[in-house]
């Protein structure tokens, strides 16, 4: 189900993606073309009005260069091979020339919505942390949390405390209680591309979930004393027994013996 929903995801993201591309310079046409596997990304020069000469290209992410060259042509081209929407943001085009001119291709695509955790544990008692966090260009403008599907939870509300920051969203619950906030939070990120969303599981332990363990031991030791005190007392019994029937016959060896000898003298008798 998760497969499906990324692919109606990418979909949705070729549409969102058309619009979010062009250049930023004016002598520089940008494009990108895309596939289910690779995202090509141009950039032409209209030379018409720039007689330049071209050295060489450059392009360029953040402060990584991922691709030169030495032709002179007007027009280059990068490929990003693979799931390229997660390596939205701004790419440039660098045209080597006196001085450099550069263009700007933005992939844009709605936000990629990751949780932290998809599932986390707290005790009774304690503060929940639920976490998520979208790498995705453009950054997001705005974030939900979403109970069980459909309750939007509200900042401040209750026990609830949201901190949103860029990337990043956090819902802290605060103390934690097992039949109201165990189940499913959705994180869902909006940008000018659409939105995204993302499924915690959270559960919430009793606090003597934590002791069973330790109470497992307890009660095994119990259980062995108890064995232990019931076979001492239905044997010591059978010592006196012993010592009254033997009158005279001293204690030599264990009790064993004694029973046997017993039963000899018994059967004797
Ligand atoms: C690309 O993104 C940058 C940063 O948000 C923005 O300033 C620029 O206008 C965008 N370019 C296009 C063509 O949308
Ligand atoms: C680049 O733009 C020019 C017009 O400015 C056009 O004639 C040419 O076909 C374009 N090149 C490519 C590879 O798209
Ligand atoms: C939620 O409220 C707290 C204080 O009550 C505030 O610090 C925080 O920024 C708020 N979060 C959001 C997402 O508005
Ligand atoms: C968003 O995350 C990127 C790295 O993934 C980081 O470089 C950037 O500073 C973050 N932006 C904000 C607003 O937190
Ligand atoms: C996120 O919230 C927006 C606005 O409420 C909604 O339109 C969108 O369908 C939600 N997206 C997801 C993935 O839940």
């Amino acid at each position: 189900m998760a497969a499906g929903l990324r692919g109606i995801t990418a979909l949705l993201l070729l549409g969102g993606l058309a619009a979010g591309v062009a250049g930023t310079s004016p002598d520089i046409k940008t494009s990108t073309t895309k596939a289910s596997d690779k995202l090509i990304l141009t950039c032409n020069m209209t030379t018409a009005s720039y007689p330049l000469t071209i050295r060489g290209h450059e392009w360029v992410h953040g402060d990584k260069v991922l691709q030169t060259d030495t032709e002179s042509t007007a027009f280059t081209s990068y490929t990003i091979e693979g799931k390229w929407e997660e390596h939205s943001g701004i790419y440039e085009c660098v045209y080597k020339t006196d001085p450099d001119i550069t263009g700007q291709v933005n992939v844009s695509v709605p936000p990629q919505v990751m949780a932290y955790k998809k599932s986390e544990h707290g005790n009774e008692g304690d503060t929940g942390v639920l976490t998520c966090k979208s790498p995705s260009f453009p950054p997001v403008s705005f974030w939900a949390w979403y109970r069980n599907g459909q309750e939007p939870i509200i900042n401040g509300s209750g026990r609830y405390i949201i901190k949103s920051s860029g990337n990043k969203t956090e819902l802290r619950i605060l103390k934690l209680n097992i039949e109201e906030d165990t189940g499913d939070y959705h994180c869902n990120a909006t940008n000018s591309y659409g939105s995204g969303s993302a499924v915690v599981n959270l559960r919430v332990r009793s606090r003597l979930a934590a002791l069973w363990p330790f109470l497992g031991i307890v009660a095994e030791v119990l259980v062995l004393v108890t064995i232990i005190f019931i076979y001492e007392k239905r044997r010591k019994p059978d010592e006196v027994l012993d010592d009254d029937d033997g009158g005279s016959a001293p204690l030599k060896s264990n009790a064993t013996n004694h029973k046997d000898k017993n039963v000899r003298q018994r059967n004797a008798n």
